[in-house]
Parts: C-alpha cells; structure tokens; sequence
C-alpha cells in the first residue's frame, strides 16, 4: 500500500480553561490514530491550537486586570505542558490569535463574500454603557417580567421557568458594572447557509464522511427530509467592538465572531508548520492525495458537519474525508463534577498517577460510535492493573531476567504456533485501530495476552533455571516469551508509547513500525529488565479526587457566552436522547408498587403559589412557608428545603402541593401539608414548579 497523506486535527481548546479529563478523551482518542497511521509508515500529520477569541476571554482578561495576550500566552503554555505529559504529541500546536489565522480568514471571507452569502441585518442587543461593551445574556439579571422573581438571568427564569430576551428584564443589571444596560441596535453579518443545502445534503448524507447517526441526526434536525428540505439559518458571524478577535477588514468595527475563526486555525495551523518544514500548503488543504480528519466532540456537531464543510467548499478547499465524532465522560455514571471531585484537571491527574494508565483506560472504552464514555474509578483501577501489569509488563517481567546474560536464541523456537497467530492478528488490529473502535483493537490484544501467558504458564521459566541441563529450553522459553511481549508492545504502541520505546531499549531494537510484529527478534542481546510501570494505588486516585474537590477554579462551559442568533442551541444539541442523564436514581429507590388510578386520585395535589417564606431559628432544615390555593384558601406548610433555598427567592414562585395531608403538628406550628420536590436532601432540593399559566388552586393530574 503506498503511504497516504493524512491531515489530522482535534478541536482546538478554548484558552479560557485548563484541560480536564473530559478533554483529554478527545486528545488522547486523535493521538492513538495519528501514532497508529505513523507507526504503518503513512505521512500522517496532528494539527491543533488554542481557541483564543470571544466574549469569555476579553472578561476575564479584564477581572484579571492584564491584556488578553498575556492571558492566552500563559495558557497556551499550561495546555502544551499538560498534553506533552500526556505524550500528545502534535506536529504543530498553533493559536488562533495568529498572522497566518488573520490573513487566512481574510482570504476565506473574500471568497464567501464573492459567492455572495454575506447579508447584513440590523440585530438588538443589551449594552453595558459603563463596561462599554454589548453584554451577552448570562452577564445581565433583573427582575422575571413574568412572575417578578428578583435577580434572574437575562435568558430565562428560575423561578417561574419563562424564557424571554434581556431587554424584557424589568430593572436589569449588568454584572460586570452594575449599570443599568440600554437595547442598542447593532448591524452583524450573516452568512446564508440555506444557499449551500443541496452540497450539505449531499455531503453529510453520501454515507462516507460522518458516522450514520450523526448523518441521521443533521437531517432530522436541522436538513430535512431531501423532498422537503428544512430551511437552514442564517449563521451570524459578527459581533460589534469591543469584541477580543479580528476585526474584519470590509467591515470596520465589527468582528469575526470566535466560531468564523476557530476552525480556520487549523489550516493556519498547518501553514506554521508548512512554513517550518519547507512544505506546500496546497499539497496539505487543496489536494485530492490528501485526506483530512477532523476529531471532535458531540457538542459541536453543526459547527464541523454544516458550517465548516460549508466554509471550505466556498474558500476552494478539500473538505474533511472524515468527521470522528466522540461522546463525552462521565465519571462513576455521572457528568464530571466539582463538588464531587470529579472535575478533574490534566494535571491534578498527572501529579498522582501515570499518563500511561488513562491512556490505555480511553482506548479500551472508545469505540468508532458516539456513546459517551464512562471513567468508572474502580473499573479503571481493577482494569489497569489486570491488563497493563499483569497480562502484558508481566510477560517480559518474568523471562526477560532469565536470559540477561545468553541474549536470544539463535534460531526462532517451537511454539506452538504463537508467534504466528499474532502476527496474522495484525489485519484484523490495524482494522480495529483505522475505524477508531480501540476498545476491539485491546480486547484482541489482550486474548493474545492471555495465550502468552498461558504459554510461559505451563513451561515455568522460574522452574527450568533451577536445572542447569534446561539450560536451552530455558532459552527458548524466554525467547518465545520476550517476542510474544514484543508483538503486544507493537501493537499497542499507539497506546502506549513509553511502553513500547522501553520495550525497544530492553530488546536492542527500538519499534518504529507495525510490521516489526511479523519477524521475530533472534540471537540479540537482552537489557537488564528494568522496571516498567508502577502498580496502580487505589490511595492515588482517592488523592486525586479529594484536591480536585478544592482546587478546581469553575471553568465556563465555552468560549462564547452569547450570540444573537442562538448558535449556542446548536452548540448543546447532542443526539436521539441528548441528556443521556447519567447516574441511577432508579437503583438507589426502587419504584414503588403499582396502584390504581383511584388510588392515585386520593392524594389531591394543586398548583399554589408560595406568599411568605422564612426561615426559623431553631430549625436546621426547615422553612416556613405560606401557600396560596386561590380564593383566600391558604396552607402553613414546613418545608425541609432550608440548604437548597433562599426563603426570598421563592417568594412569588408557582409549587405543587399535597394539599389534602393529614395536618401534622411539629414543634413550630401545624404543618398543613407538603411541596413537592425531587433529590436526595440537603442542598439537593428540586421543587416541582408548573409552567407559567398555571393557577394556584387548580388541581394536579
Ligand atoms: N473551542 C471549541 C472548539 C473549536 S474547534 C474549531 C471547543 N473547545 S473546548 O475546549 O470546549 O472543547 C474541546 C474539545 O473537547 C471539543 O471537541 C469537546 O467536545 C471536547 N470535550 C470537552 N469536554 C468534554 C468532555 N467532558 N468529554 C468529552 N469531550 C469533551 O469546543
Ligand atoms: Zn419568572
């Protein structure tokens, strides 16, 4: 097979946030294909950059007080740093606040302008007279126009659930200054996206660039059927100053907002490279010998499926020959969590455990599908100690000592057919590996393990040394057992690259292809077998999760905090069940036994609006509240939602309650029945609340 030339890129991390875990699935999932493509001797290439530009990164800039190129030049060195240690190796590791970004998203908007898809249109939007700057939505409060709750953000309401515009706030605030903002009316520029349809449709559907459930997902939601196609929305990709970014040159005063620039960063990405190596861009971006792999996260789906093949068809450049989408972490069942320790930064991990342990974990739970991945911490703790130690370091571990001294045998012994067996395993392996489903490519590996093992098992090499008459067949084991461990090592050195280069130096001949596996070593010298990785400590891991419950600073979700045109809804969309709520409350309490609809009606629940809600001194969980059912009927009730609420903030707020309860005295008054709500308790507290238009009085059924 002649080499191919492959371009490979993961998401560009945004520089407002250090890398987590979550991240890493995605780094670690592009570097293991990329080590793959190399090690079978393809001109592969790993392409990545920060994400510098938007809201997110001008604000805290300024909270820092320092200029946002200080901010980003500091983070950039803290993500290269932490990928580094993870042996993410990139060709280039760029930055989108770069000249080779400017001039390229000069040149890509020169030729979407000259297709003419740019419209203007005139775009409302809160602005922070004091800041001087348009506030997205979450940086303005102000009262719910709907139920009057008080200090509500700018989209929608927590008390009553309302969703509205900013400017409908009553009394709002800006929260960077506290100002009263104004609606002003800012012109941003659009790009028509409906006018690529027919190309998106046919590009995303064609069956050879995206997985099928994602093709299926951007025609249900957002392309339509193909003989009643789905108009597609304008995309706005202005914002007006003071916006951090580039400002574009046709269009003083405005902005390519951060989305228009980011992905542009991987060509400019490639060009530093380019430019360093001597190498032409076009043979890398214009080529049809050239196929290029995005991977990404579900989240951002429409930006690399829609926009981005839309962008580079207009600009005259090759388009991605495969969009990898992957699913996100969970840690234990759950989303990652700051309160529970599992929001783990990169190098939190790294200061207790070795990169080489979640290495192996991701790819034996990633598969070519977009399921999110669980970090179970005692499946990951069982599972690398079970594989890494004592399947594959412990085959080495066990013979390599044995033949310190003699060095291989001469000749490639007998054995049963082992060596052959694996290196026949080799298609079938790299096939695993090319379809990005790592989890098959290690479970056969390690069945090869298993027959390794099974092998030096049953020939006992501690035993044959105590007979000096065995002193051959002691040989021979070993030799047999040292290639069998070196096949794995081949195999899995996409995996494990610090494996695999100890490997080379314990057998005096470093792995630097896939085919090595097919020739056994023979009549070479053995190194001193030093050691190779450390058992895995459950204390560790414990260690890890207890600082990451302190020290991690609440990183924001992304790098753009609001667009006029609700890109954001794009950004969040994942698939068929896009919550894929993690956790099991079912387990934790059973469903209760069936009963009939009768039954169901002797508890008599309305809709009642909280009047007052205190709090009582002596009373560690409860508050007071006064519920009103409509036409002067009211109820006392105590509440154990003290943790979880401000008595002020549910004031005006619409509840359900049991209203026919047997009233129950308790020591601070008669308790007339109950609010409904969902958790486990203390501060997870979740008040049932009913749509707006309800009214208090009416019954619930
Ligand atoms: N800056 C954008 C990407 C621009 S690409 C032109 C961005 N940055 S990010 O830092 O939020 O995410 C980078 C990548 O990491 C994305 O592909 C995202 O899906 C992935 N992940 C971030 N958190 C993740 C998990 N918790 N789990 C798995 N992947 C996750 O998006
Ligand atoms: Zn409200």
């Amino acid at each position: 097979m002649p080499p191919r030339r492959l371009l490979v890129t993961a998401a560009l991390p945004y520089a407002n946030g250090h890398i987590h875990l979550g991240h890493l699935v995605e780094y670690l999932q592009t570097d293991i294909w990329v080590r793959f493509q190399k090690l079978r001797g393809h001109n592969c290439r790993y392409f990545c950059a920060d994400d510098t530009h938007g809201t997110a990164i001008m604000i805290r800039a300024r909270q820092e007080n320092r200029s946002e190129e200080e901010l980003i030049a500091e983070m950039q060195a803290a993500h290269e740093r932490d990928f580094a240690e993870f042996g993410i190796e990139f060709d280039n590791f760029g930055s989108t606040n770069s000249d080779e970004n400017r001039a390229l998203c000069a040149e890509i908007w020169q030729s979407i302008r000259d297709a003419g898809l740019v419209k203007e249109k005139d775009v409302e939007q809160l602005f922070d007279p004091e800041a001087g700057t348009f506030l997205a939505d979450r940086f303005v409060r102000g009262t719910c126009p709907k139920c009057a709750a008080t200090d509500q953000p700018g989209d929608n309401c927590s008390s009553c659930g309302t969703t509205y515009s900013p400017a409908e706030l009553v009394d709002p605030q800006s929260t960077l200054s506290g100002a009263t903002p104004e609606v002003r009316t800012a012109k941003h520029l659009f790009i028509e996206l409906e006018q690529l349809h027919a190309f998106l449709d046919e590009w995303t559907q064609c069956g050879e660039h995206l997985q099928p459930e994602i093709a299926n997902y951007l025609k249900g939601h957002f392309l339509g059927p193909t003989d009643k196609p789905e108009p597609l929305r304008d995309w706005d990709i202005s914002r007006p100053a003071p916006y951090f970014g580039f400002e574009i040159p046709d269009s003083p005063g405005n902005y390519w907002y951060v989305w228009f620039d980011a992905p542009i960063g991987y060509i400019a990405s490639t060009r530093q490279w380019c430019d360093k190596h001597g190498e032409n861009l076009d043979d890398w971006w214009k080529s049809d010998d050239c196929e290029v792999h995005h991977f990404i996260g579900k989240d951002i789906t429409y930006f690399h499926t829609l926009f981005w093949p839309g962008m580079l068809k207009t600009a005259g450049y090759s388009l991605p020959s495969k969009v990898h989408i992957h699913g996100f972490l969970t840690v234990d069942g759950e989303k990652m969590s700051k309160s529970k320790g599992t929001f783990v930064n990169a190098r939190t991990y790294l200061d207790h455990l070795d990169p080489s342990y979640l290495r192996y974990f991701y790819a034996s739970k990633l598969s070519s599908k977009v399921d999110d991945i669980d970090l179970s911490l005692d499946e990951f703790i069982a599972k690398v100690d079970k594989d890494l130690r004592g399947k594959f370091v412990n085959l080495a571990s066990r013979s390599a000592k044995f033949v310190a001294k003699t060095g291989l045998s001469a000749t490639y012994p007998k054995d049963e057919g082992l060596f052959d067996a694996a290196s026949s395993a080799a298609a079938e392996i790299a096939q695993a590996y090319e379809s990005c489903d790592y989890s098959k490519a290690t479970r056969k590996i390690m069945a090869l393990a298993d027959s390794a093992n099974a092998f030096v098992e049953a020939n006992k090499p501690w035993e044959l040394r105590k007979d000096p008459e065995n002193e051959q067949r002691l040989q021979d084991v070993c030799t047999i057992a040292l290639n069998l461990f070196r096949q794995l090592a081949i195999y899995l050195a996409p995996v494990l690259p610090k494996l695999a280069e100890q490997t080379g130096v314990l057998l005096g001949d470093p792995i630097t292809h896939w085919d090595q596996a097919q020739t056994p070593l023979v009549g070479t010298p053995v190194a001193k077998f030093k050691h190779m990785i450390q058992k895995i400590e459950e204390k560790d891991v414990q260690k890890m999760i207890e600082e990451s419950k302190e020290t991690t600073p609440p990183t924001p979700a992304s790098g753009e905090l609001a667009s006029a045109d609700g890109n954001e809804s794009a950004n969040t969309t994942t698939l068929n069940d896009p919550w894929k709520d993690p956790g099991d409350p079912l387990a934790a309490e059973p469903l209760a036994e069936e009963c009939t609809f009768d039954d169901f009606m002797k508890v008599d629940l309305r809709v009642a609006r909280i009047v007052s809600a205190e709090h009582i001194e002596e009373a560690r969980k409860l508050l007071k509240l006064q519920l009103s059912l409509g036409g002067g009927e009211y109820r006392q009730v105590f509440a154990g939602i003290k943790a979880a609420y401000d008595p002020e903030k549910l004031v005006g707020r619409l509840v359900v309650c049991v209203a026919n309860l047997a009233p129950r005295k308790m020591k601070f008054g008669l308790s007339e029945g109950m609010v409904v709500a969902s958790g486990p308790g203390g501060s997870e507290i979740y008040v049932l609340s009913p749509d707006e238009g309800a009214v208090p009085g009416q019954r619930v059924h």
